[in-house]
């Protein structure tokens, strides 16, 4: 029994089917379900009819949820959200014949973003970059990882990463910041890109010093930086103890995956062109797979990731949006859940769970991205009478309510 005031919990809410995604198959199906939850994290995870008590004995508050999924809260391992501007031109450029590297070659691209990063100030690129976060929190996302690189000098990059901690303040949601200082050349360091790469290992300790950086990623690819240069910021940042990850094989087989996975390294992200040896060798080192359609989908690329291959290797499969200016301008982690089954021909349980539990391994966070007892209250009512329809419907606000740490956000 527990009903005494000092065990009573925050909330309960009860009336739907959870999806809990706490084993290695499966929803994690439970029908007309109950959720406790108490300081912030689940205090309850089961069947109404199982509860110890009656609800109104049980918690301070309780919500009848009247039908309905309630999901873990989405974690979308992997933003580029913290930007100024737009590139809707090139968008109209490359509808007209022109790719993305030929406008990269040609100073658009990443680059034609540093410079309205650089011109915006913090509150500036704050108020650009927020309702971004408000829009992937509207639709499900409780936890998100923002990465800096639009800035490319000290100042920028420190301004991007004081912006993405100030959104997680700002809207009550987890956020992960990390350093992509190994993004693209600014044009300041022309022909040198291993002296811009001496400036991003002197960066990354001092950012670390001021608590802004919680991974470090790099652009390892033709029109980024190769594997030698990408060597040094992981090694830069092993020497902090920070974890690494790696924008790998994207555009072309540059060995990323494996690079990545050696390090040990969180994930290796788009890995379209990942060779076989790559994927073995995040199977080995527990490097997970982060899908981006939305920068397929936008690229009109065709070639897939090797699915099968991971499936076979188990490497975890996660889905994100990439959310970025230039190749994935998506606002909606749902809308890259139902990409991934679309172009990569994911089940809508796997989209989920890659929006949930391998999104989270993707980020190192092991106390969210499934229901149990214990784990973050971070979770979200949807209007479905299905899982799958989160995946099968394009848009609409089906999100019913979300919370974080038990704290009603949405
Ligand atoms: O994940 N590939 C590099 N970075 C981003 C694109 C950034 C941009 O074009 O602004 C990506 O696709
Ligand atoms: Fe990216």
């Amino acid at each position: 029994m527990v009903s005494s005031a000092d065990t009573r919990w925050d909330g309960l809410i009860v009336g739907a089917s959870l999806a809990t995604l706490d084993a290695d198959a499966g929803y994690g199906a439970i029908e007309d379900g109950a959720l406790g939850w108490r300081d912030g994290m689940l205090s309850y995870v089961g069947p109404r009819a199982a509860l110890p008590d009656s609800p109104a004995a049980l918690a301070e508050q309780v919500v009848d949820a009247d039908g309905g999924w309630i999901t873990p809260g989405l974690v979308d391992c992997h933003t580029h959200l913290v930007f100024a501007g737009d590139r809707a031109g090139e968008f109209e450029q490359r509808l007209q014949g022109a790719s993305y590297e030929q406008i990269a070659r040609a100073g658009g691209g990443i680059v034609s973003t540093v410079r309205a990063t650089r011109a915006a100030d913090e509150q500036q690129l704050l108020a650009q970059s927020l309702p971004r976060a408000q829009a992937l929190l509207a639709d499900g996302v409780t936890t998100l990882e923002i990465k800096s690189g639009y800035g490319l000098d000290y100042d920028n990059e420190r301004k991007m990463l004081r912006v993405a901690r100030r959104i997680g303040e700002a809207l009550g949601v987890g956020v992960r910041a990390t350093f992509l200082g190994a993004h693209a050349l600014p044009p300041e360091f022309a022909g040198d890109p291993d002296g811009y790469i001496d400036r991003v290992c002197e960066w990354l300790p001092r950012l670390h010093g001021e608590g802004l950086v919680d991974a470090v990623d790099a652009f390892c690819e033709r029109i980024g930086f190769d594997a030698v240069q990408t060597r040094r910021v992981f090694e830069t940042a092993r020497t902090l103890g920070l974890p690494v990850k790696l924008h790998a094989d994207q555009l072309s087989d540059g060995q990323g995956a494996a690079l990545v996975a050696e390090f040990g390294g969180l994930s290796a992200d788009h890995v379209e062109h990942t060779s076989l040896d790559g994927v073995r060798a995040m199977a080995e080192h527990g490097t997970a797979a982060v899908l981006l359609p939305g920068a397929f989908h936008v690229l009109r690329e065709t070639k897939l990731p090797p699915l099968d291959e991971f499936r076979a290797q188990h490497v975890p499969m996660a889905v994100a949006t990439d959310c970025n200016p230039g190749t994935s301008p998506l606002q909606s982690l749902r809308l890259a859940m139902s990409l991934a089954c679309t172009h990569f021909k994911l089940t809508p349980e796997e989209a989920l769970r890659g929006a949930t539990v391998h999104g989270a391994r993707a980020l190192g966070l092991s106390d969210r991205g499934a229901l149990r007892v214990g784990a973050r209250a971070d979770f979200v009512h949807w209007a479905v009478s299905r899982p799958a329809e989160l995946c099968y419907w394009l848009g609409g606000g089906l999100a019913r309510s979300v919370y974080a740490g038990g704290r009603k956000l949405v």
